[in-house]
C-alpha cells in the first residue's frame, strides 16, 4: 500500500516530545496511509536516537539526520524532497499544533480546492493560546509585512503548520530561498503563479517539554526573506547588506578621524590608522550578526574569524591609510582624504572576506549556499 500523507516534522532538541506526537498522529490519522518523518539536526538531546528507537516498532516512523546542519526552513524542504506521497503536512514536534486538524486539511486537497491548506491561528475559531503577547504582535505586524509578498490572502502566513500538493511544492523548489524560519512564506512567495491557499482555524497548544528556539533575529530573518522576495532577483540581499554595514563603517570612521584628528589634535596618519581599526572591527561583528546571519560565527570561531577579518581586510586597511595619506599630502580636506581612503579599502575588504573568512566557515556550519 502506498503513502497518501507524509507529516515532516523538524525537530532540534524534542526528544520527549517524539514518542507523544507519534501517539498523537496514530490516533488523528486512523484510516488514512500516513508516514511521519522526523528531519533532526542533529540534536545534542538524542532526538534522532528517539526517532530510530520508534522507528523500529513501527514502520511509519522514519528519521531524517542532517549532520553539521542548522535551519528550520531547510530542515522542512529536504524532509518533503525525501517523501514520495502526493501530500505532504509540516508542523511541529513540540505539540503545540493540533494534529486532528490534518484529516479535513488532507480533505481539502484531495479534492483539490487548494495547493496549499494553512492552520491558521488568526481567524475565526483560531486562537495563539497562551503564546506571550509580545510574540502575537510580532507575529501580526510581520503578517501584514508578509502580504507584500504574497501571491495570495493569508490569515497567518508565519504559521509552521500546513499540507500542500506535491505537485505545488515541485513548482516552487527550485525558487524557494530555505533561509530561516518562514518556510510558509517561502513557499507561498515563490510561485510564479497565484497559489491557491485554503485555512482552517486551530487553537495552539503551549509547549509542554523543551524550549522555543524561536530567538529575537527571527524578526531580522524574516526582514531580509521578504527583502529577497521583492528584489533579491535584481541585487543579492546579502551584497545590499554588506554595503549598509560599510556606511555605517563609514560614519563611525568619519567620527573617529574628525574627533581624534580635529579635536584631539591627533596627527592625520595615527588618526586615520585608529578610525580603520575602530571601523573594521565594528564592521566584523556587525557583518557577523546581520549579513552572515545565517552562518554566524560563535565561541572560538568567532574569534578565529575576527583574526582572518583583520588578516584579510589587513592589505584593505594598508590601501586604505596609505591612499588617504597620500591624498591629504596633496592637500585634499581632510574628510575627503579619509572618506576616498575608506571606500577605496571597503571595496577590497568585501572582495576578500566574502571568499575567505564566511566562506570558511561556511564548509561547516552553513545551513544553505
Ligand atoms: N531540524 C531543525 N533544525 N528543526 C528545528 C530547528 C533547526 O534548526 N529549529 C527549530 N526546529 C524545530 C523545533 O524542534 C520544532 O519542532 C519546530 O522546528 C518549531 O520550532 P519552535 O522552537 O517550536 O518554534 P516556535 O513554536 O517558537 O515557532 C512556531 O511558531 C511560529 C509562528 O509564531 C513555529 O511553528 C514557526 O515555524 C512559526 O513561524
Ligand atoms: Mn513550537
Amino acid at each position: 500500500m502506498s503513502i497518501e500523507l507524509t507529516v515532516v516534522v523538524p525537530t532540534y532538541n524534542e526528544r520527549a516530545n517524539v514518542g507523544p506526537l507519534v501517539g498523537l498522529l496514530d490516533s488523528a490519522l486512523d484510516g488514512i496511509a500516513w508516514e511521519v518523518l522526523f528531519v533532526d539536526d542533529d540534536s545534542p538531546d538524542g532526538t534522532a536516537d528517539a526517532v530510530r528507537a520508534l522507528s523500529r516498532e513501527d514502520g511509519r516512523v522514519r528519521c531524517l539526520q542532517r549532520i553539521g546542519r542548522r535551519g528550520l526552513s531547510s530542515a522542512c524542504i529536504e524532509g518533503i524532497m525525501a517523501s514520495s506521497a502526493p501530500y505532504v503536512a509540516v508542523m511541529d514536534a513540540d505539540l503545540q499544533h493540533d494534529e486532528t486538524l490534518l484529516p479535513g486539511m488532507l480533505e481539502q486537497l484531495r479534492a483539490d480546492a487548494a495547493d496549499v491548506v494553512v492552520g491558521s491561528r488568526y481567524m475565526g475559531g483560531g486562537s495563539t493560546g497562551d503564546l506571550a503577547s509580545g510574540r502575537v504582535w510580532i507575529s501580526r505586524i510581520a503578517s501584514a509585512l508578509g502580504q507584500l509578498v504574497l501571491k495570495a490572502r493569508v490569515s497567518d502566513p508565519m504559521s509552521g503548520f500546513f499540507m500542500l500538493q506535491r505537485g505545488y511544492f515541485e513548482r516552487v523548489a527550485r525558487d524557494l530561498s530555505g533561509k530561516g524560519f518562514k518556510i510558509l512564506l517561502d513557499l507561498l512567495a515563490s510561485g510564479r503563479r497565484e497559489v491557491r491557499v485554503a485555512e482552517l482555524p486551530y487553537r495552539m497548544r503551549a509547549r509542554q517539554h523543551g524550549d522555543s528556539k524561536l530567538d529575537t533575529m527571527v524578526v531580522w530573518e524574516y526582514l531580509v526573506l521578504i527583502a529577497d522576495k521583492l528584489f533579491g532577483r535584481y541585487v543579492p540581499v546579502r551584497f545590499v547588506l554588506f554595503v549598509g554595514v560599510g556606511m555605517t563603517g563609514v560614519v563611525l570612521h568619519l567620527l573617529v578621524l574628525g574627533l581624534l584628528h580635529q579635536l584631539l589634535d591627533v596627527g592625520f596618519l595615527v588618526a586615520q590608522a585608529s578610525a580603520t581599526l575602530l571601523a573594521m572591527t565594528s564592521n566584523y561583528f556587525l557583518n557577523n550578526v546581520f549579513t552572515y546571519h545565517d552562518q554566524r560565527l560563535h565561541g572560538l570561531a568567532l574569534w578565529r574569524g575576527l583574526l582572518t577579518f583583520y588578516l584579510a581586510c589587513s592589505i584593505g586597511a594598508v590601501i586604505n591609510v596609505e591612499f588617504a595619506d597620500f591624498l591629504f599630502r596633496q592637500a585634499f580636506p581632510w574628510f575627503v582624504a579619509g572618506f576616498l581612503g575608506a571606500v577605496a579599502g571597503a571595496v577590497w575588504n568585501y572582495a576578500v572576506t566574502a571568499t575567505f573568512t564566511w566562506r570558511t566557515a561556511s564548509s561547516k556550519r552553513t545551513e544553505q549556499e
